[in-house]
């Protein structure tokens, strides 16, 4: 057995060297082939493109998928019970195009709820996890995994379509305004809103060009690409830990798993990317 792994190794080893003989001439050669007669110069965006062009082949984002549609048809919980029968706005069960319209108003909760809040009710009401748990519990670890396989999942079933946030019920287009207002707040030891890093054209902070989120960012931008596997952590980030993370940068002090602010900013997002094509799961640097 211990021969057969190493003969294995020693052919795999083989393969590699062999696929970078191969490759080695061609990628030196590539930079000739492309650059135009008179070259323009590339930006630090059009190369970050470039990168997650070629990562997109294989977006590890895709084993969290996996991983979420099994979730959902697995008995699990103190009730022993599957996800099938969870209202994510469309009607019990109904997966394809509820990601395009979330946060959105829930008559059972009283609340307007973001994917993430929302698959958290279901784990309770149908599931019988204990919803507060879940959310003091930290990103990445115990059943925030699953939440994040989950709403992965969820997402890439609306693969394509165009965001459609309802802003028909009161609550809906009040959680806009707190989003809205939220976005413009400044504070901290950096006097920093979101709109300070999100609101103006041509940001950029390191390599990462900043998205306008106070409009439609565009197909596949800003909320529209959120879950998203992170290639610098190896971590598939949802965008309760995105939102987590900006409030982190901003010098914020960290949000609620859940709360009513950062569904609130969902809104805001959503509302402003009305139109906009989703790609998530997205795979991101
Ligand atoms: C100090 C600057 C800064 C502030 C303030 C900030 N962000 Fe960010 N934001 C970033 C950076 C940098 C990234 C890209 C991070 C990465 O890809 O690693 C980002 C990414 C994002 C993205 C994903 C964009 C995309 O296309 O993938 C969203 C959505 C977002 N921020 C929302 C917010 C919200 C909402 C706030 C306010 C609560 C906020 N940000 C505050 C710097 C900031």
């Amino acid at each position: 057995m211990n021969k057969k792994t190493l003969w294995i190794g020693a052919a795999a080893l083989a393969a590699a060297s062999l696929a970078a003989a191969q490759t080695t001439p061609a990628a030196s050669a590539a930079p000739v082939a492309a650059s135009p007669a008179t070259p323009t110069p590339k930006t630090a965006g059009d190369g970050i493109a470039e990168y997650r062009a070629m990562l997109a082949d294989g977006n590890p984002a895709d084993l969290f998928e996996a991983k979420g549609e099994g979730l959902w048809t697995t008995r699990r919980g103190p009730k022993a019970a599957t996800l099938e029968k969870c209202d994510l706005g469309k009607g019990p069960g109904v997966v394809k195009g509820a990601f395009v319209e979330l946060p959105r108003w829930f008559a059972d909760t009283q609340k307007v709820q973001d994917l993430e809040s929302r698959l958290v009710t279901c784990m309770q009401t149908l599931q019988g996890f204990d919803a507060a748990e879940i959310a003091k519990t930290r990103f990445g670890q115990g059943e925030q995994v699953n939440v994040t396989a989950l709403a992965t999942w969820v997402a890439a079933e609306s693969r394509g379509l165009r965001f459609n946030l309802p802003q028909g019920h009161p609550e809906e287009q009040r959680s806009y305004e707190i989003g809205k207002r939220v976005f413009f707040f400044r504070g901290g030891t950096h006097d920093f809103s979101c709109a300070s890093c999100h609101g103006e054209e041509g940001k950029r902070i390191r390599l990462q060009d900043l998205p306008i989120l106070t409009r439609n960012p565009g197909d596949g931008v800003g909320f529209a690409a959120w879950p998203a596997y992170r290639v610098s952590n190896g971590e598939m980030w949802s965008m309760q830990l995105r939102l987590n993370d900006c409030f982190r940068q901003q010098r914020f002090p960290f949000p609620t798993f859940g709360s009513e602010i950062t569904v609130a900013l969902g809104t805001y997002m959503g509302v402003n990317a009305r139109g906009a094509q989703s790609v998530a799961p997205a795979i991101k640097r």
